[in-house]
């Protein structure tokens, strides 16, 4: 009984610890980043981690990728909240992939793969939901929504695949630095270049 209590407090914790410093990164900054730099960076954090669970995590970046106007630590926190998740979905000696590539000239996309457990239909249907988790007491099942919250922000688009006992594939779409300055020339307000895709 006391245990129990003892998980609801520090969920309780967790919780209001991740939605304070969500509402802390709202106020977003604006500068030219290098996504294939934050993802090795991301993946610094967490190299440790997959190492002692025998995870490899293998980069297949497209050099010279244009880069994007966003926010440096919101986009770390969206790429951090989907390669935790995919750490937690791979058996050991699982597999993550992170690709980065350009689409149409004017897109950067970032795929995170896994070869974990996957989706059914029915949990992709609640994934961006706020508290939807299946890891009971171990998640807040806020890492998604908070996720999606900050790609739509920041203008980008996000898409997954997944199939049970496969693996998942989240995609991150975001339009080029390129593409943001050509508009800013004709003297285009960037919020509604942001809006409009
Ligand atoms: N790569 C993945 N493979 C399989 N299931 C996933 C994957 N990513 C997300 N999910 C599913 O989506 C649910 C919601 O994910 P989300 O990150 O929002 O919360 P969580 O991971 O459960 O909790 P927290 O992020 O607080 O640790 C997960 O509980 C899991 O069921
Ligand atoms: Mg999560």
């Amino acid at each position: 009984m006391l245990l129990v209590f003892l998980i609801s407090v520090l969920l309780i914790s967790l919780v209001t610890y991740r939605l304070l410093g969500f509402a802390k990164r709202l106020e977003s900054t604006s500068e030219a980043l290098d996504v294939n730099e934050i993802l090795r960076n991301v993946v610094g954090f967490i190299q440790k981690e997959a190492e002692d669970q025998n995870v490899s995590i293998e980069f297949n970046l497209h050099e010279n990728l244009e880069h994007i106007i966003s926010d440096h630590g919101q986009l770390e926190q969206v790429f951090l909240n989907i390669i935790n998740n995919a750490l937690a979905a791979v058996e050991d000696e699982g597999r993550i992939e992170i690709r980065t590539w350009e689409e149409s000239g004017y897109m950067v996309a970032v795929s995170i793969a896994d070869n974990g457990f996957g989706m059914s239909t029915q949990t992709m249907n609640h994934i961006f939901e706020p508290f939807f988790t299946t890891k009971k007491q171990f998640g807040t099942g806020l890492g998604l929504s908070i996720t999606f919250g900050i790609v739509k922000k920041l203008g980008g688009e996000i898409k997954v695949e997944s199939q049970v006992d496969v693996g998942s594939r989240f995609i991150i779409f975001y339009q080029s630095d390129k593409v943001l300055s050509v508009r800013r020339t004709l003297h285009e307000p960037v919020e509604d270049i942001a809006c409009r895709r």
